[in-house]
């Protein structure tokens, strides 16, 4: 370590000397300055560790000298110890008002100024390797971040390139659909259910890259006229022989007749699907799905919900679930949970780009849920 820096400020020639004298019994590199200004411009240039520092001076007194070395952040931590002829009162609080750490008094004993000196350049000690422990984290953490950021450009790229191969499986799975007539039940089936397998994954592909997008702010709401009708049978359509396939009852009302909508045909879609797809897989074969479109006025807001008669959800999950990567643990009730938990993920921040809001109802475990979509128009 290197040896603790002391500057002793004192316009007498003697005291300098003499302060000198009794620290050069220490290891201590001493240095010295004959007035205010002078102090200053050392402690600017080289920040000791410990300032000895005389009240009355000529120019910049003592007590000045203190207050600016305590103004600057850069300076502030140094400890500064009043050296001191004036015993009075009135002093002391001066010192203290001008930032000073302790006070010694003239004339100076010599045990006295070196446990004020030890002790301080202690907490000094201390103090910077608080400091230097701190901008190791600082730089680690910014290290990490920087990992951080690299990781989630490849990890995007990956999720990125995923798409092109998945989009020519799924239509290459539909045109040999379009020939089901050369196919068994059987074989169909399966080809259906891996058509619907590719859809979910791009499902995630999709609520990956928006999560994403959102998060970097480079996703607004594209809003346009939307026949919220024709949306909704798109979307049946979809999830139809998913349904099918576990003896859902699937269907959708419409409360009241609703007209065009504004809002990003697109975003709101994948919320619904999303909610769909949840509902039919957490949904046990033979159970009962059912989403709704209302208003509540003339100017909205829009409101959808989807319910379901699946496991339900605990009251302490309600808002978790909308967490990124969140899952709650369905194994005692035999449900297997979906990918890698995103989509409700991205309905929120979806939802919430509209200005809306999103949130699940349910009895608890067993009793099933409803997820409700709230838009204002
Ligand atoms: N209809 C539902 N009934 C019961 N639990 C549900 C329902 N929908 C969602 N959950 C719970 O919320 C969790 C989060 O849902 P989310 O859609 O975000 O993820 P996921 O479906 O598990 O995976 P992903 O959507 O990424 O394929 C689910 O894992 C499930 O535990
Ligand atoms: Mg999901």
């Amino acid at each position: 370590m290197n040896k603790p820096a002391i500057l002793v400020v004192d316009d007498e020639e003697r005291n300098i000397k003499l302060l000198k004298a009794m620290l050069s019994l220490e290891n201590y590199e001493l240095k010295e300055a004959r007035n205010g200004e002078e102090a200053l411009d050392l402690v600017a240039r080289n920040e000791p560790d410990l300032i000895l520092l005389d009240v009355m001076m000529p120019g910049l007194d003592g007590f000045e000298v203190c207050r600016r070395i305590k103004q600057s952040e850069k300076t502030r931590v140094i400890p500064v110890v009043m050296v001191t002829a004036l015993r009075e009162r009135e002093h002391r609080i001066r010192a203290l008002e001008a930032g000073a750490d302790d006070f010694i008094s003239k004339p100076v004993d010599q045990t006295e100024l070196f446990l004020r000196v030890k002790s301080l350049l202690r907490i000094k000690t201390y103090h910077d390797d608080l400091k230097r422990n701190y901008s190791e984290l600082a730089d680690m953490h910014a290290q990490l971040r920087e990992l951080e950021k690299a990781k989630e450009g490849l990890t995007h790229m990956v999720i990125h390139d995923l798409n092109s191969p998945l989009m020519a499986i799924s239509s290459v799975i539909q045109l040999v659909l379009m020939e089901k007539e050369n196919f068994s039940e059987k074989q169909v089936r399966f080809l259906q259910t891996s058509l619907d397998q590719c859809h979910d994954l791009n499902q995630q592909i999709q609520s990956l890259l928006d999560i994403h997008r959102m998060e970097e702010a480079k996703l607004k709401p594209q809003r346009e006229e939307t026949d919220m009708a024709g949306m909704v049978k798109e979307i049946l359509s979809q999830f139809a022989s998913r349904a099918l396939l576990k003896r859902i009852d699937l269907s959708f009302d419409f409360i009241k007749p609703v007209p065009p909508v504004q809002m990003d045909h697109d975003l709101i879609s994948r919320v619904v699907s999303n909610l769909l797809s949840n509902a039919i897989r957490y949904t046990p074969a033979g159970g009962r799905i059912q989403g709704s479109v209302d208003y509540l006025s003339e100017k909205g807001p829009l409101l959808i919900c989807v319910r379901d008669t699946g496991p339900g959800l605990e009251p302490q999950y309600h808002e978790r679930i909308f967490n990124k990567f969140e899952q709650v643990s369905m194994k005692k009730a035999g449900v297997t949970v979906g990918m890698s938990g995103v989509g409700l993920t991205f309905c929120k921040m979806a939802v919430e780009a509209h200005g809306g809001r999103i949130w699940v109802e349910s009895g608890g475990q067993g009793k099933g849920c409803a997820f409700n979509v709230e838009i204002p128009m």
